[in-house]
């Protein structure tokens, strides 16, 4: 059973609170090379909404012994991508990562029982604008998990908005999707799939499945041909840097509204250190620019306010 280890609870804006919580591991397994789904279940952890996201990591190694990297290790920053919240306090939070290093390899360890140390939720959260009809969720690899914790909340608080997905990966075993599901990796065959009953669009860089080349090519693509009405259709997005700058410039071609959850390097993810800036337009500044920080006032940011280059 988790339990809050520290009375640091506070207020950050009108997403509620954070805190920082001993998290006891439910399930971590694999859905296709290199990528798993952990499941954590954190008694208090306060609400959350699509777009924020938490810091993990080590409290105790699975031995019982105190963890004791081999380096120290920072907290790392994962996006939600999911949240249940049961009857007795506690919420059952989902994390889809990919492997890449230290951190992601420790996380890659865990065992059901394992305890973890995790902070949040952390960062401001998605907003949906009034009179929007439909909503594009584009994403680059892992980058799909808060769009699908996005997607499952505006189906319950927007129930009129059409949702359709775009997966971008450079290669079919990279798509991360079916996260929900059995199947640990996807059909070579298939070209599009469904998460939680939303549509999903798959796009190969290497054309080993769905659309071949880049995602926004595929989703300019369909909105081109099935976007009648632009003033009512918004892009939320995350992914690679580089692919959520080409879709920013797609949707001001296509007079699109564009939010985008940037994935920068953090260290402390509550506005301390400052690591983690971003430069968005300003009128007032006399360089027509300021710092923003990815993770206070991010990671969605208007992607029409971003300074790109
Ligand atoms: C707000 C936010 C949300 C995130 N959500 C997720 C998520 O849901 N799932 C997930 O798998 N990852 C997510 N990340 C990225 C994740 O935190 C990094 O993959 C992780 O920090 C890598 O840690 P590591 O110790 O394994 O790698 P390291 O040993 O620190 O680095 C290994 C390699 O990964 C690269 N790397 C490190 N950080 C990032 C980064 N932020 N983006 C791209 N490459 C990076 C390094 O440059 C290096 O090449 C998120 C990052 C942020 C800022
Ligand atoms: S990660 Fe420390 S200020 Fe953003």
């Amino acid at each position: 059973m988790s339990k809050p280890i520290h009375p640091l609870t506070e207020t950050i804006g009108d997403e509620g609170k954070r805190g920082i919580f001993l998290a006891s591991v439910a399930e971590n397994r694999p859905v296709c090379p290199d990528h798993f789904v952990i499941h954590l279940d954190i008694k208090g952890l306060p609400a959350s909404t699509a777009g924020q996201f938490v810091n993990i990591g080590p409290m105790i190694g699975h031995t019982g012994e105190p963890f004791q990297p081999a380096r120290p290790l920072l907290k790392r920053p994962f996006s939600i991508l999911s949240r249940e919240d049961r009857g007795d306090g506690v919420a059952r939070i989902g994390v889809l990562y990919r492997v890449l290093g230290f951190g992601t390899g420790w996380l890659g360890t865990l065992r059901p029982g394992d305890t973890a140390q995790v902070i949040g939720p952390l960062g401001h959260g998605f907003w949906v604008p009034e009179g929007i009809q439909t909503a594009l969720m584009i994403a680059g690899g892992t980058g799909i998990a808060p769009l699908i914790y996005l997607s499952k909340r505006l189906k319950v608080s927007h129930p009129q908005v059409r949702i359709v997905m775009f997966e971008g990966v450079r290669t079919k075993c990279l798509v991360p999707f079916r996260v929900d599901l059995a199947e640990p990796c996807p059909d070579p065959k298939v070209l599009s799939s469904e998460i939680a009953d939303i549509p999903i669009l798959i796009a190969t860089d290497d054309a080993s499945a769905g659309v071949p080349g880049t995602v926004i090519n595929a989703a300019e693509q369909w909105a081109a041909a099935n976007i009648d009405d632009p003033a009512g259709t918004i892009a939320f997005s995350c992914g690679p840097e580089p692919m959520m700058a080409a879709l920013a410039a797609m949707c001001e071609r296509q007079k699109i509204r564009c939010q985008v959850s940037l994935e920068k390097s953090m260290a402390c993810g509550m506005g301390t250190c400052q690591s983690c800036v971003v430069r968005v337009k300003d009128a007032k500044d006399p360089e027509g620019w300021v710092y923003k920080l990815c993770c206070k006032d991010g990671p969605p940011f208007d992607a029409a306010q971003v300074v790109w280059r």
